[in-house]
């Protein structure tokens, strides 16, 4: 099967038309590393790459899964309790994950089985959050199933959001935080989103895509610690947190503590404490700085705070690697590049760069020669507009 229009392919697949069609775009993340998970601050932007999840409706509790990615389909019988772990299947687990949650949440009539089509141009592996994509534009055209609801109308973006979040996190069994779901529900054209993972409040900061565009590159460099080292940093602020709560008080997670709170316990903690704190503290400040310099259409400075999380990313709090910092020490030397820093959990995949638009080549061209020469890896690049969350096609 081919990628393409979603309604002809889903036609091609099952030889009947859907019932509801969404589309879900990837993201990239501006500033705000490994701070979502910790109930702070984000400033993320959806890409002009989109899932696309056409559905029908069945009768007798099955459900279909293709993909114009995969060849086999996947078929279940019922809502499963529990994930696929035949890997060349797992990618219908995030599909699956959504439903069994929207079925659970009563937001969307699931139960009597449907066929399931994806299709899309979001790059899977590639930092650009393919997963959050699919999980949220199956929540849209599940939701889209109810016969009263609408091309146009508004969607319930934020609950879609976290139908897919927790599909993610209790269904797949990756412990993120919400940033990509959110990122890919809420987002919109022209703009960044402020979100704070605690309260979920959100504020849009203009992004006008004239002069500066958003370019992830990809490694396509995965060491082996990228998913235990996850995990490891998320107890390791759990435990800073708890650590913290025993001398301060009041401190649930670690977007409970600020510079001088820091400033006046860092020396009992333990150093590589210490430093995840201090990421996790001074990113948040960056977060705020750069949404602030974004919406004064300050470009240098936005590129200014990124670089300065990446340095804290690799210093503090340890998950950037020898590629990652290549070509962030590329971007650092090429005219007209404002600002880079590592993207994602680390260890391997992106580096999401602000370039100015008639810099774009070079940058590339130059990421390119010194990765191919210094680390043996030809990188793959992706120049992106900013674009409109999920929607109903
Ligand atoms: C991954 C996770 C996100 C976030 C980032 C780090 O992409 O999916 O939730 O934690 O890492 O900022």
């Amino acid at each position: 099967m081919t990628a393409g229009e979603p309604r002809a392919a889903f036609s091609e697949a099952y030889g009947r038309t859907p019932t509801a069609v969404a589309s879900a775009p990837g993201r990239v993340n501006l500033v705000g590393g490994h701070t979502d998970y910790n109930e702070g601050l984000v400033l993320p932007m959806a890409v002009d790459l989109r899932t696309a999840v056409a559905l029908a409706p069945r009768d007798d509790g099955r459900i279909r899964l293709r993909s114009t990615e995969f060849a086999d389909e996947v078929v279940v019988d019922g809502l499963p309790d529990d994930p696929i772990d035949d890997r060349d299947d797992s990618w219908a687990n995030y599909p699956l994950g959504v439903l069994v949650e929207l079925d659970a949440a009563g937001l969307a009539p699931v139960g009597d089985g449907l066929d399931l089509l994806v299709t899309g141009d979001v790059p899977q592996g590639a930092g650009l959050s393919s997963s959050a994509a699919l999980e949220v534009a199956t929540a849209a055209a599940a939701y889209g199933l109810d016969p009263g609801v609408e091309t146009g109308t508004d969607l319930p973006k934020g609950r879609l959001a976290e139908a897919a979040w927790r599909a993610e996190t209790g269904f797949v069994g990756l412990d993120c935080g919400i940033m990509d779901q959110y990122a890919s529900a809420l987002c919109r054209a022209d703009e960044a989103l402020f979100l704070d993972c605690r309260s979920r409040e959100t504020e849009r900061v203009p992004f006008p895509d004239d002069d500066y565009r958003v370019v992830v590159v990809d490694t396509r460099v995965e060491h082996e610690l990228a998913a235990s080292a996850y995990n490891d940093r998320v107890a390791e602020c759990r435990e800073a947190a708890e650590r913290l709560n025993d001398l301060l008080g009041g401190v649930d997670t670690l977007r409970d503590v600020d510079r001088d709170d820091f400033l006046a316990h860092a020396d009992h903690l333990s150093a590589p404490l210490r430093r995840r704190v201090r990421h996790v503290v001074t990113e948040n400040e960056r977060v705020r700085a750069a949404a602030a310099a974004l919406s004064a259409g300050d470009f240098d400075a936005v590129g200014d705070r990124m670089y300065e999380s990446h340095a804290s990313l690799r210093d503090d709090y340890e998950v950037s690697c020898r590629e990652l910092d290549a070509v962030v020490d590329v971007a650092w030397t090429t005219d007209g590049v404002v600002g880079a820093r590592m993207t994602g959990g680390g260890f391997g995949g992106s580096v999401v760069a602000l370039v100015a638009a008639d810099a774009v080549d070079e940058f590339s061209a130059r990421v390119d020669r010194a990765l191919s020469e210094e680390a043996d890896v030809h990188p793959r690049t992706f120049v992106c507009a900013s674009a409109e969350g999920v929607r109903l096609e």
